[in-house]
């Protein structure tokens, strides 16, 4: 390799530097703090950074930081004198390198001051290699960007229903029959029958990781400071066991069930054998044994378990559950470790080394935490990569909801009304990617970048210190890093996402683009050349309606695609509202607020069945239209249309008058996501509105009645 051409080209001293910029010159995560003499700049060789080049220009000072930088913060200074470096420990040291990689653009490095310290221990990314085999070089991939963002847990998702992952001695028909599948695609294969054939077999799609690979990449990790927890499901999430060694489910029989029989005595050798071999593998304090989403439905038939229910005097087929995680943890703990699992274990008689990883919302893991237990955040509709980051209607298929990078980075692990004990049992969050609809490492790059840069703000620096219209314009520059390194980041939206805020009683239409380098111009004449239209630089006051037309360009050219939409000064806003369902959240269906692109973001309505909803106007009133958006959702839980909806008035309440009924339109397969209006117009006189929604399938989603 090239030696080091290193030179110092400014020998005065650090000038200005306490007086120096603050800012965080693109670094993420954002640094503690950071102070950069914008003037002057050190050379430096651009191979520095390969091997361990850089090692020879660091002057280094261990153990000497104030204790409160803790084992992984460091300090940095890029000077006349050189680069200096001091730190509790390596770990700090190398962290200290990550940001110099950074700071390095095109031969130099800036003169900075850095102190930087982690907001939280545990930054996680989890892979999901069950769904879909990811190799070896892929995970080592992973592995690199983590910790150039300084993400330090890689959770490695390793055995679910789509095949089981790593070599186990014990067991060798696990890998042997379940981890080869008839077809590579998730969906695909579940088309054919969901079937797994031999490692043998001609025809086979998937893989495992041999224990050598284990500790390759166990060690991989390692250099680069990243702690891998392995998951291990039990009881749920298990299918793939079973098609090697029925005799652990209850019905004996593979294909079945993907629930382990609680009272097999069977059941807790393999726990036992199992959980041994992977923690001789892994080194990691913790190890995660899943816990989610178990069907108790064969349990409560099940001979074996129900005479374990009766030794044990449970009374309630849940309590299985608890057993079984018991044991779990009894075999973890006697190897000095702590178990980990998602939020279903928690339960007062766990151990308190037990962690719980929040995943169904943050409830369950502050519940937890109120209580002593060390926890995990990674609520689903924040932390859930696998979701879809921009529009459903252009993206390749994803999971449910829309969780664009903006959703990610601006979540918020600690709000101010935490308690501080509360805030000392968060030990950190984490971005997870379930994988069953990413086919390719092409895809998961899509989808794990640049969110993982978010997530990595979030473990990283302190809420106080983030500022969105900073990070996307650096995450801007990071993407264009990442993309030249052939990795396929996301790459921002020039698309217009539109909100409407009330303030003091005014209806505001809000506009704004992910992309940062834009400027957002409209009209309300449908007119979209950039000459005629107006820029955007306040919300837009809704009087009675408003048509809309907004785009983002860049240098007079426009980025993304044109948006159009009429909004309504609503007659039917904050009058009141009941339904069949009895619900108290009907008037979300009237709150003015028009729902994003996901169903799940509180302004959407989701049900099912058929089911009334009756408005009360308050007074009688003439009525040209009432409108109701309808969501189908083709991916993840997906949303259907109704079969038609009824639309009624009535004067009294009780004497209603038929006015339309709308159908379904056939919408295609393809996008993912598409709408429609069920609406009638009219010259129309009443009080009471009815709609009567007529469907013979899945969960429904409206998001406003509109009535104008
Ligand atoms: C999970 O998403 N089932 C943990």
């Amino acid at each position: 390799m090239a030696r080091i051409l290193f030179y110092v080209i400014v020998c005065v001293s650090f000038i200005g530097c306490t007086s120096g910029k603050k800012t965080n010159v693109n670094i993420i995560p954002r640094p503690l703090e950071c102070f950069v003499d914008g003037h002057k700049t050190m050379k430096v060789a651009f191979d520095v950074f390969e091997g361990n080049e850089i090692n020879d220009i660091l002057k280094v000072t261990l153990d000497t930081v104030a204790d409160d930088l803790g084992l992984e913060g460091y300090e940095l200074v890029v000077d006349g004198n050189g680069i200096s470096v001091s730190a509790k420990t390596e770990i700090g040291v190398y962290y200290a390198k990550q940001t110099l990689k950074q700071l390095y653009n095109d031969g130099e490095i800036p003169h900075v001051r850095i102190k930087d310290k982690p907001r939280f221990a545990h930054r996680g990314l989890m892979l999901d290699v069950s769904r879909h085999f990811f190799t070896k070089d892929e995970i080592k991939n992973i592995l690199d960007v983590m910790s150039d963002y300084k993400l330090n847990v890689f959770h490695w998702h390793l055995t679910d229903d789509g095949g089981w992952r790593i070599e186990i001695e014990s067991y060798p028909k696990l890998t042997q029959l379940t981890s080869y599948r008839t077809a590579w695609e998730w969906k695909e294969w579940w088309k054919e029958g969901g079937e797994f054939v031999s490692e043998h077999s001609e025809k086979k799609h998937g893989g495992y990781y041999t224990k050598d690979d284990i500790r390759e990449i166990v060690k991989y990790a390692s250099e680069r400071n990243i702690t891998i927890i392995p998951e291990i499901e039990f009881p749920g999430h298990s299918r793939e066991v079973f098609a090697a060694y029925p005799e652990l489910c209850c019905s004996k029989e593979p294909y079945r069930q993907n629930t382990f029989c609680v009272g097999n005595e069977e059941t807790y050798v393999f726990m036992e054998k199992v959980l041994n071999e992977v923690m001789d593998l892994f080194p990691s304090e913790f190890v995660h044994i899943g816990g989610d989403e178990t069907s108790t439905k064969y349990w409560k038939t099940c001979s074996s378990c129900k005479k374990l229910m009766k030794k044990e005097g449970f009374d309630d087929v849940h309590s299985l559950h608890k057993y079984i995680i018991s044991k779990a943890e009894d075999i973890i703990m006697k190897r000095g470790k702590r178990m980990i699992g998602w939020d279903e274990i928690a339960n007062d008689d766990l151990g308190k080394s037990s962690v719980i990883m929040s995943w169904r919302g943050e409830k369950a893991g502050l519940r937890a935490a109120k209580k002593g237990y060390d926890v995990v955040l990674s609520p689903l509709h924040y932390l859930y990569l696998d979701y879809f980051q921009a529009s459903p209607t252009k993206e390749p298929l994803a999971h449910d909801g829309h969780t664009p990078l903006k959703k990610v980075f601006t979540y918020n692990p600690l709000p101010d009304s935490l308690a501080s004990v509360v805030n000392a049992h968060v030990l950190g969050v984490q971005g997870n990617l379930w994988t069953e609809w990413i086919a390719s490492n092409e895809h998961l790059e899509y989808m794990a970048y640049p969110r993982a840069l978010a997530v990595a703000e979030l473990g990283w620096s302190y809420g106080n210190m983030r500022s969105w219209a900073d990070f996307r314009d650096c995450v801007d520059k990071h993407i264009s890093k990442l993309r030249k390194k052939g990795i396929n980041s996301y790459t921002l939206s020039g698309d217009i996402n539109a909100s409407v805020n009330y303030e003091d009683g005014n209806m505001l239409l809000e506009l704004e683009a992910e992309r940062g380098d834009v400027e957002i111009r409209y009209s309300l004449n449908n007119d979209t050349l950039f000459d005629n239209m107006t820029e955007y630089v306040r919300p837009i006051e809704i009087k009675n309606s408003l048509n809309v037309c907004a785009a983002a360009f860049c240098n007079g050219k426009r980025v993304g695609d044109i948006y159009s939409n009429v909004f309504y000064r609503n007659k039917a806003q904050s009058k009141k509202i009941s339904s069949t369902l009895g619900w108290s959240n009907e008037k979300t269906l009237i709150d003015g607020y028009i729902g994003s692109e996901t169903y799940l973001d509180g302004t959407w309505f989701n049900f099912s069945g058929n089911q009334e909803f009756v408005v009360d106007l308050g007074e009688s009133l003439s009525v040209n239209k009432i409108s109701t958006r309808w969501m189908q959702l083709r991916a993840g839980a997906r949303r259907y249309l109704p079969e038609h909806v009824e639309f009624y008035i009535s004067e009294d309440g009780e004497n209603y008058k038929l006015v339309k009924v709308v159908d379904k339109e056939k919408l295609n397969d393809v996008p993912a996501l598409q709408y429609q209006k069920f609406e009638v117009d009219g010259n129309l006189k009443c009080r009471f509105i009815k709609l009567s929604v007529k469907s013979d399938r899945g969960g429904m989603s409206v998001d406003e009645i509109i009535v104008v």
